[in-house]
Formats: structure tokens, sequence, C-alpha cells
């Protein structure tokens, strides 16, 4: 046979694949809202970037009839592009061949693009549309997500790790990217759970939609799994590409640095705070008065909304901003706003991303439920992810920061860099109600006119101690600043802690309280 004719047959070749699972099923995926996993690939990466591998693996399984199945590309196309010319490795799952479920080859291709994410340490791009493991192929499907969820974790804090969830994702569909650094969902389109609704009737004798279960708000809003919502997926892929724009292709890099931007001149920071410590305002805008071109990408905004946390950029570097939000049950720390701010502090960590605290929190939320939620638990990861950074850390405070609240963000005690308080900042161990109910408590009651005497005792404790000039005065903080100075004084923060460098103990690794 002639070059000629070889060529013709490798093109019939690869159209016989790229047809996946067939027109009909392709139409079905289209009826739903969903584009096909190669068009998903093409949409994200940049234009005639990508390259693909493993297009004629075929699947080996025999049982139940299998072997007189041809599933194309056994229902998952891997290969490698470029997002804003940074190389990235990709797997899109195909659910139009065998509802993208998970067998033995299927798994063979997604491990060896993630073999080689790892030893080219770049991104990993997952596209997950998957009804899970294959059931006719038993116990290798199992093996498969076990030697992936293993390669998830060894890629752990090596490479970024990106989930994106492009339909009902079952059983060790949702694991992997649950291992992942971030997981991006799509509003009626990602479903995500362990056990999908036909078990559930089985086992519970109960009905539920696959929505109510495990549907892209469930995700964003009540468990926390997915970091990035979106209403369509051309929407999310946009997403997935500003995210790429922050971070740096493996650990031992820098995010690539853009060109330094002032802020845009509608964010006034002196205007933003109100003086009363009771009234709140959206940190979000604080940090945007702070952040190059006011430009602040918030990850997980509709989970734990009581603290922000997200990408900015200061003089065109990528910087990690973790703030107290005082729209939300005042910015208290809680069970789950301490899971979110530690898991960012720790991806800021090990990916070499200074860190930007903006505290004003009355402290960690009292209670029963959160204590038997384990708030000591979860409220403790706060206290080791900042303990643990080593990145640059740089923390303002802006109005309250009491009690164990204070400690915990990113405080001189836990070793950050710089600590600017405003000269509205209250540094102390509770809320002057609070501290003077306990601490006066003899003397208000016994006095003749017990509410003069506590109002008395309120102002006395505020003139001592609800301000930053004690803590200045022990150089738990460094300077007490206009809000106006914030962004020259941490620009100048950043730039003289390039070359920071700590010592530490050696240890195979600690021991979080997960
Ligand atoms: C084999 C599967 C499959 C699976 C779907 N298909 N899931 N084949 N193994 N796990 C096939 C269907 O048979 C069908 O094939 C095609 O994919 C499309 O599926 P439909 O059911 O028609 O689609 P839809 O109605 O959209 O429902 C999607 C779904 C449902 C919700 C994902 O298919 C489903 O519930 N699947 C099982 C989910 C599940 O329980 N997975 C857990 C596996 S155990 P045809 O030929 O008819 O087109 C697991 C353990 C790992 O993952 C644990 C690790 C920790």
């Amino acid at each position: 046979m002639g070059l000629k004719r070889k060529i013709l047959e490798l093109h019939k070749k690869r159209e016989e694949v790229l047809k996946g699972g067939g027109d009909k099923a392709i139409e079905k995926q289209a009826a739903m809202g969903k584009m096909t996993a190669r068009e998903r690939i093409i949409s994200l990466c940049d234009p005639d970037s990508f390259h693909e591998y493993d297009l004629f693996v075929e699947h080996e399984a025999r049982d139940f009839d299998m072997d007189k199945k041809i599933l194309h590309g056994d229902g998952v196309i891997i290969g490698t592009g470029t997002i804003y010319g940074k190389p990235v490795c990709i797997f899109a799952q195909d659910f139009t061949v065998a509802g993208g479920s998970l067998g033995l080859m299927h798994a063979r291709k997604i491990t060896k693009i993630m073999d080689h994410a790892l030893k080219m340490k770049v991104p990993l791009i997952g596209i997950n549309d998957s009804g899970g493991a294959r059931i006719q192929e038993g116990v290798n499907s199992l093996a498969g997500y076990g030697e992936i969820f293993f390669r998830n974790t060894l890629s752990s804090g090596v490479i970024p790790q990106i989930s994106v969830i492009l339909g009902p994702c079952a059983g060790g569909a949702v694991y992997s990217p649950a291992l992942t650094d971030f997981v991006f969902v799509v509003d009626k389109i990602s479903k995500m759970f362990i056990t999908g609704p036909e078990v559930i009737r089985t086992v519970l004798g109960e009905e539920i939609s696959m929505e109510d279960l495990g549907g892209a708000r469930v995700h964003s809003e009540i468990t926390g799994n997915a970091h990035f919502f979106s209403k369509s997926e051309i929407e999310c892929f946009d997403q997935i590409k500003k995210l790429v724009s922050f971070i740096p292709r493996n650990n031992m890099g820098k995010a690539k640095k853009f060109a330094p931007k002032e802020p845009r001149p509608e964010y006034r920071i002196s205007d933003i705070v109100p003086g009363d410590p009771k009234q709140p305002y959206d940190v979000r805008d604080v940090i945007r008065a702070i952040a190059d071109d006011s430009d602040f990408f918030e990850i997980q905004e509709l989970w734990a909304a009581n603290i922000v946390i997200g990408f900015g950029r200061m003089n065109g570097d990528t910087i990690g901003f973790v703030a107290n939000q005082p729209l939300v049950l005042a910015g208290v720390l809680d069970v789950d706003s301490s899971d979110k701010a530690a898991r960012f502090i720790r991806y800021c960590n090990a990916f070499n991303i200074p860190i930007i605290t903006l505290v004003d929190l009355p402290g960690y939320l009292p209670g029963i439920d959160q204590e038997h939620a384990g708030v000591i638990r979860h409220g403790a990861k706060v206290l080791y992810a900042y303990s643990e950074a080593t990145v640059p850390k740089m923390t303002v405070i802006l109005r309250k920061a009491y009690g164990g609240g204070y400690i915990a963000m990113s405080s001189r005690h836990l070793r950050a860099d710089f600590v600017f308080a405003w000269p509205t900042a209250e540094i102390a161990v509770m809320g002057p109600e609070g501290a003077a109910n306990i601490i006066f408590r003899k003397e208000i009651m016994s006095a003749e006119d017990p509410e003069k005497m506590r109002k008395q005792k309120v102002k006395e404790y505020k003139e001592k101690f609800a301000n930053p000039y004690v803590a200045a005065a022990r150089g738990y903080v460094d300077s007490v600043i206009e809000p106006e100075e914030t962004r020259k004084l941490l620009l100048h923060a950043i730039e003289l802690s390039v070359n920071k460098s700590v010592f530490l103990p050696q240890k195979k690794h600690g021991i979080p309280p997960f």
C-alpha cells in the first residue's frame, strides 16, 4: 500500500473513532444541553493546540457480551494542549460511549496522562462525565479508580489538578475530583453523588432527584465540594482559563507575572469600612481597593460566605487573599469557613503564592451546633495552615480581631511576616460588652444603677483594649496605618519577601487535624 492510501486509511480509522458513541447518543447529549467531550476540549484549549493520544485504544472486557461491543477510545479522550500558551494535560470522559463509565483501558488512558502531567510538571485538567466504575468490568474498574486516586494524591501539591464536572458523576467518578485542587460545576448539568437515586430507592425506599441529591447548587452552596459555579459550559471554560492564568505550572515555579495596574478609582478604601463596628460591609470591596486593576477572582463564593478566599494580583504577581466577611454572620469562623480558609492557605503555600489576610471578626461561632459539628477540630485547621505556611504572609487588621479569631487569622504569633492595623482595629480577648459583663460582674450587680455601671465599664474596657495600640506596644502589630496606606505598604512587604526563607524541623509530614 502506498503512503497516500495508508494516510487515507488512517483518516478513515480516525473518523470512525471520532463518531464516539454514535449519532443517537450524541443527540441525547446535546438534548441535555451538553457539549461532547471533544467539543469541550477544543473550547477550553487555545485554538489548534490540542493533541490527542491513545485514540485507538479499545476495551478488553469479555464478560456480559462486552466482547461484542465497540467502545471508541474506551469512552475517554486524553491529550495535551495549551491555555494562554501554558501547556496542560487533559482528559475528558465521553458519556456517549458506555456512559463514560470507567473500565480498565479507560483508566489506563487517564493514568497515562496523569503520569505525563506529573513527569512534565504541568497542570492536569480532568473533565468528568461518567456513570462511575464500569459495572461489567468488575474489580478491574475498581482497580482503575484506585490507580487514579493514588496518582491524584501523589500529584497533590506538585502540579495543579483541576476537575470539571459536566454530567452525572457517580461513585468513583466523584472521589478523584474530591482529591483535586479545584472543582468546577455547571448549573443543571453537573451532578455528583456517591450513590445515585436508583440505589437510594432500592436501599432506603426514598425518591430523590439527581439535582436535589447532588446538583451544581448543592455542591456550591451546601457541601463545599465545588469551587466554581457557572451557568453554562462556555462560562465554565472561561473560569478555568482565568484560574490557569493565576496559578503556576507546578510547585517549583511562580505564576506568570502580568503588567501591574493600579486599583480602579471607584474603590476608595477609606469609604468602605464603617466606623461603627456593628455595621457590616463587603470585604471584597476592600480587596478590590487593594488589588491590581481591582480584579478579584473569588473561589467558593457561594459556600461559607463568612470567609472570602480568592486570587488577585499585586504589582502583577498572584496573591492569595483570605478575608473575614462582615456581611455574613459578622465574619465569624465556623466549621465550614475554617475548612474553606485552611485548604486555600495550604494551596497557596504549596504553590508559592503569598497570602494577604484581612481581619475583621468577633471570633469563632459559639453554640452547641458548632461544638457538636467539631468546631475545635475544624477551627484548628486554620491555626495549622497558617502556622505551617512559609510563603510571605501579610496581615491587615481592619476592625475586630477578638480572641481565637485574632490568633487564627494570620497573627504575628503564627508567624505572619508583616502585621498592619488600621486605627479602627480592636484587638482584645473578646468584645467589650461580653468582656465587661464578665470581669466587672460584681461591680455591675452591686451598683445602685447596674445599667449605668455596665455602660461605664464597657466604655472603660473599650478605651483600654478596643484599639490597636496595646498590640502595637508589644510589637504584635508592626505598624498602625491609615487605610489609604494599605496598598503601598503591602506592595513594599511583598517586594521585601521575594527571597524569604524559613528553616523548619525535619519531618516526614505533619499531622494536620483533617
Ligand atoms: C456501565 C454504565 C454505567 C456504569 C451508565 N452506563 N453507568 N455502564 N457501568 N457504571 C451506561 C448505561 O448502561 C447506558 O448504556 C449509558 O451508559 C447511558 O446511561 P443512562 O442510564 O442511559 O443515562 P442517564 O439516564 O443519563 O443516567 C446516567 C446515570 C445512570 C445517572 C449515571 O446511568 C446511573 O445511575 N449509572 C450507574 C451509576 C452508579 O451507581 N455508579 C457507581 C458505580 S460503582 P446504553 O448501552 O444503554 O447506552 C463505583 C465504585 C467506585 O463507581 C468507588 C470508588 C471509591
